[in-house]
């Protein structure tokens, strides 16, 4: 008996089950994350009957538990208990038609209901009726394919991935997050049904897309994408960045397993989905902006900018997030070869407090980027590249430690424009605002009040306006 399977709901459940007269099991994600060790807090309950029913009498039975929330349309209900969160689902027997991800669903057999499921690993059951309490059921050899560390379909792979194409995004998530391989019989189903996964919806693919990049290793996953050729209709700019091109016998390196190495770099330093996006699409203009210059070799002029334009139309088609996180992804691809620019020795302060005003607080996660893109294989380029990265963040520091630059909010704000010169919001006013702001950064005036009052006048005189109200000392 595995120590998880002895808690206390369990064994409610089972008695429950028993008075009711249903058979009942612990089945998929949760047994498979015993078996690995993986703690996890969602139980699926398959009740051959009415998983509603059983719900209700254990909730009621319990006295700890608040509100069953059922969905009728799937015929599920969920329960709180502790940290668990428990849905209970009857046994069902499911039937696809070729253009849709959604069955035909009738009541079914434990046998039955384990036949619909994805993956060997996923349809392992332990029973909680009374007879055989415990008792880990495995009619697919799942423990075998956990042993083996493969990802094995249930019945046929080509069946599988046709009637849910979805599945051909998950084999591949389970994989890179369990660092299991995919059995050569998945993988040639997966190519040859690869482009049924159109009928997935886009928010579906994208959590799978958004787990695949959360593993530790997500150029596993990104592997499997490219090689069952679905990489192509979940991100196909990802794609067009395969491939070297050599003319004089001068090559460039190839962008997409660079790319691939920038984002493993950069997740064995950050959690951060946003940040990993980042390194994703860090070089994603690099085939739109190729040339070859001879006597100079491949150059990829502004792909930081074409890129960051190219951000918003990928989110958008990805039903990615709109607002910050994407403003945030552009703003890192936009920046990226930045510092590299401050790497001089001779570069100016001016230089830095760009980058620092231009970054702002995300100056840390693009120094990040910075060092996750440097994918040499001569180690002693690393080591200078690093050291060259460490001296940019230290000139970096000692700027922000002088000028507080990072979270710049300008010392004199427009309202104090307008009021020292009588004026509504206009042209002007945005005229010496940002006259302010560049003389900061240029290191003409001090970031701070006093200076910044005394160049608004001088740049308003310029202007031809004249003090109304003095707000020197406000
Ligand atoms: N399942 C399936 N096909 C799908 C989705 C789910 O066969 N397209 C089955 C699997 O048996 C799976 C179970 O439903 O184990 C529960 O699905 P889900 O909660 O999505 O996945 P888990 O396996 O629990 O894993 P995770 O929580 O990591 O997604």
């Amino acid at each position: 008996m595995y120590p998880a399977l002895d808690h206390r709901i369990f064994h409610l459940i089972s008695e429950i089950a028993a008075e009711h007269n249903v058979r009942c099991y612990v089945v998929g994600g949760y047994v498979r994350d015993i078996l690995l060790d993986r703690p996890s807090k969602d139980i699926d309950i398959l009740v051959v009957g009415s998983g509603i029913e059983l719900a209700r009498s254990v909730a009621k039975h319990s006295g700890k538990m608040g509100r069953v929330t059922v969905f009728r349309n799937f015929g599920t209900a969920m329960l709180r208990y502790d940290e668990l969160e428990i849905e209970f689902v009857g046994a069902r027997k499911e039937s696809y038609s070729p253009d849709s991800r959604k069955p035909v669903v009738e009541n079914g057999t434990l046998q039955d209901d384990l036949n619909r499921r994805d993956f060997t690993i996923n349809a392992l059951t332990v029973s909680l009726n009374r007879e055989n309490f415990g008792e880990l059921l495995d009619p697919f050899k799942g423990v075998s394919d956990l042993r083996k560390k493969v990802i094995r379909t249930v019945l046929d792979p080509d069946a599988t991935y046709a009637d849910d194409p979805l599945r051909m995004m998950r084999a591949i998530r389970f994989a890179a997050q369990l660092d299991f391989t995919i059995e050569m019989k998945s993988l040639r189903a997966i190519t040859k049904n690869r482009q049924r996964i159109d009928i997935v919806s886009k928010e579906r693919v994208t959590d799978e897309l958004n787990k695949i990049m959360l593993t530790p290793k997500p150029s596993k996953g990104f592997g499997y994408l490219d090689r069952t050729g679905l990489l192509f209709f979940v991100l196909p700019e990802l794609t067009r960045l395969k491939g070297v091109d050599i003319k004089d016998s001068v090559r460039h390196k190839d962008n997409f397993w660079h790319t691939l190495q920038v984002l493993d770099n950069i997740s064995g330093k950050s959690d951060n989905i946003w940040l990993r996006w980042a390194a994703l699409l860090h070089d994603i203009a690099k085939p739109v902006t190729k040339k070859y210059l001879p006597g100079h070799g491949w150059t990829f002029h502004s792909h930081e900018y074409v890129g960051a334009k190219m951000v918003p139309d990928i989110f958008r088609r990805m039903h990615l997030p709109l607002g910050k996180s994407m403003r945030y992804v552009q703003k890192l691809v936009k920046l990226h070869l930045r510092p590299i620019a401050l790497v001089e020795e001779e570069v100016t302060d001016s230089a830095v407090r760009r980058l620092l005003f231009e970054a702002g607080e995300d100056i840390d996660d693009l120094m990040m980027l910075c060092e996750a893109d440097i994918t040499s294989k001569n180690d002693a380029k690393v080591r200078q590249y690093l050291a060259n990265f460490r001296n940019v963040r230290k000139k970096l520091k000692e700027i922000e430690e002088k000028d507080a630059i990072r979270n710049f909010q300008p010392p004199v704000s427009g309202d104090v424009i307008m009021q020292t010169f009588n004026l509504r919001p206009c042209r002007e006013v945005g005229i010496i605002k940002n006259a302010i702001k560049e003389a900061i950064l240029e290191g003409t005036i001090a970031n701070s009040y006093k200076e910044a009052y005394d160049y608004m006048i001088k740049k308003a005189v310029e202007l031809g306006l004249n003090v109304v109200n003095d707000k020197r000392f406000s």
